[in-house]
């Protein structure tokens, strides 16, 4: 066990490069069990979540080779385990995302229950609604849930609500499927069209990722390739805020500006100067005087979810108040209590957060509960006066590389210390 010391109050300034998207890294290392061959990836970010898909990949028969250069070779054509383990699916539930290509490639798949977790319910019924219009059966028990599909049919199918990993899966589950399937209300993020762009440079007939509606022409097999994984979006997000919330000048190289739009547009209206240019991303906060602001997390293109907690921990310092709206997950306010440690004026009703305020944050003794939340709780850290303690920093190391080091790389002062 270890926690982050932070010493609040530095102005960071410099830059910093972006790693590749966790979020778009999984779908694709689990899309790997659909390919005729081994595949290379690249620019996949040193995490826990990786290294927990890759154990999954490798209990199932899949060899793994990591090359010199960073890039990993992926074999999962010897896969006959057909099965998501309990103590993989319980410790990432982005684990389901290999039931889509386990069905497509080898006609059956037994998934662990993946159950809630600390932000919310997450059910996967729209994953096996489609596969059972697909012609799975799909039968269940308390621990585990088991699809069989002889031969999968193309269908018109149309979520009940936008899901990221849904529409992941069941694009992968349709790129053999003879004829053209059509996915209606399908999840726009950058992280879907980087999926689709992969299969489709193995073979595959996606169109139409990025959008709402997915067209999926099945194809007989799908073939080797080497693939670059897009930038992660959040992790650059949360450095601009970083920049914001220290009054500094932070620059985020490796990216593309356009995937951060509403984020842009909301750190603009709260006062500050953000400058982009083909790849890079700047922001400017030394004169500003930070502005609190409304903002509803809603799918891509809106304000994502997965920002909330850290533009959160921005409005704690504002001049005035901010209403902020989860819409996407029901139990993603747990930051809310620990920020509230650090001296944050912060109300929650239902799925409404009302922040007030107040001129400074105190540091403090804190506890990580998801991913984002312990995000929000580094950049609440890092102006807070004297020292902040942050306990269960597993969950940032699920979703950050080498959060402290690129931090201190712009002029902050974290360490990183063993816990007896
Ligand atoms: C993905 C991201 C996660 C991000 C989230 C929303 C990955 C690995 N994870 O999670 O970082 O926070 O998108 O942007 O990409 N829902 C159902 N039934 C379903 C599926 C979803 O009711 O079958 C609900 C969920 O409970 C949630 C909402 O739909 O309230 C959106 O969830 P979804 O987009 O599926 O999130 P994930 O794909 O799990």
């Amino acid at each position: 066990m270890e926690r982050l010391i932070i010493k609040g109050g530095k102005q960071l300034q410099g830059e910093i490069n972006c790693s590749g998207a966790k979020n778009s890294g999984l779908p694709i290392l689990a899309a790997s069990i659909l390919i005729d061959d081994s595949v290379l990836i690249g620019n996949l970010p040193h995490l826990k979540d990786i290294s927990t898909m890759l154990e999954l990949l490798n209990s199932m028969g899949t060899d793994i080779c990591f090359h010199e250069n960073g890039d990993i070779e992926v074999d999962s054509t010897k896969i006959h385990i057909l099965e998501a383990r309990y103590d993989l699916v319980k410790t990432m539930r982005a684990s389901v995302l290999v039931m889509g290509p386990l069905v497509a490639r080898h006609g059956k798949a037994k998934i662990s229950q993946p159950g809630g977790c600390n932000i919310g319910a997450r059910p996967i019924n729209f994953h096996l609604q489609g596969l059972e219009k697909m012609g799975a059966q799909i039968k269940s028990d308390n621990k585990f849930i088991y699809i069989e599909a002889k031969k999968l049919i193309p269908i018109q199918f149309e979520f009940p609500n936008v899901s990221v990993t849904g529409t992941e899966n069941l694009m992968m589950a349709s790129v053999f499927v003879e004829g053209k399937t059509t996915l209606k209300n399908c999840a726009k993020e950058p992280e879907v069209e980087d999926l689709a762009n992969f299969l489709n440079s193995c073979g595959a007939k996606i169109e139409g990722a990025g959008s709402s509606v997915i067209t999926i022409e099945g194809v007989e097999t799908l073939k080797k390739t080497h693939w670059e994984v897009l930038f992660d979006r959040i992790e650059a997000g949360t450095y601009l805020v970083a920049g914001a919330i220290t009054k500094g000048k932070v620059r985020i190289n490796k990216i593309i500006p356009e995937k951060l739009k509403c984020l842009i547009i909301s750190l603009e209206k709260m006062g500050f100067k953000i400058f982009c240019s083909k790849n890079s991303i700047e922001i400017d906060a030394r004169q500003s005087t930070i502005k609190c602001q409304d903002f509803s997390t809603d799918p891509y293109p809106g304000f994502p979810t997965d920002m909330q907690a850290q533009l959160m921990a921005l409005n704690c310092i504002g001049e005035g108040s901010a209403l902020i709206t989860e819409q996407v997950f029901e139990n993603r306010f747990q930051h809310v209590k620990e920020l509230r440690k650090m001296g944050a004026n912060i109300t929650l009703e239902k799925n409404h957060a009302v922040v007030k305020g107040v001129p400074n944050l105190v540091g403090s003794e804190v506890t990580a509960s998801d991913l984002r939340a312990s995000a929000s709780l580094v950049l609440a850290g890092l102006i807070g006066k004297n020292r902040t303690k942050i306990n269960e920093i597993h969950h940032i190391d699920r979703g950050y590389e080498c959060i402290e080091e690129k931090l201190n790389k712009l002029g902050a002062e974290i360490i990183r210390e063993p816990l007896a």
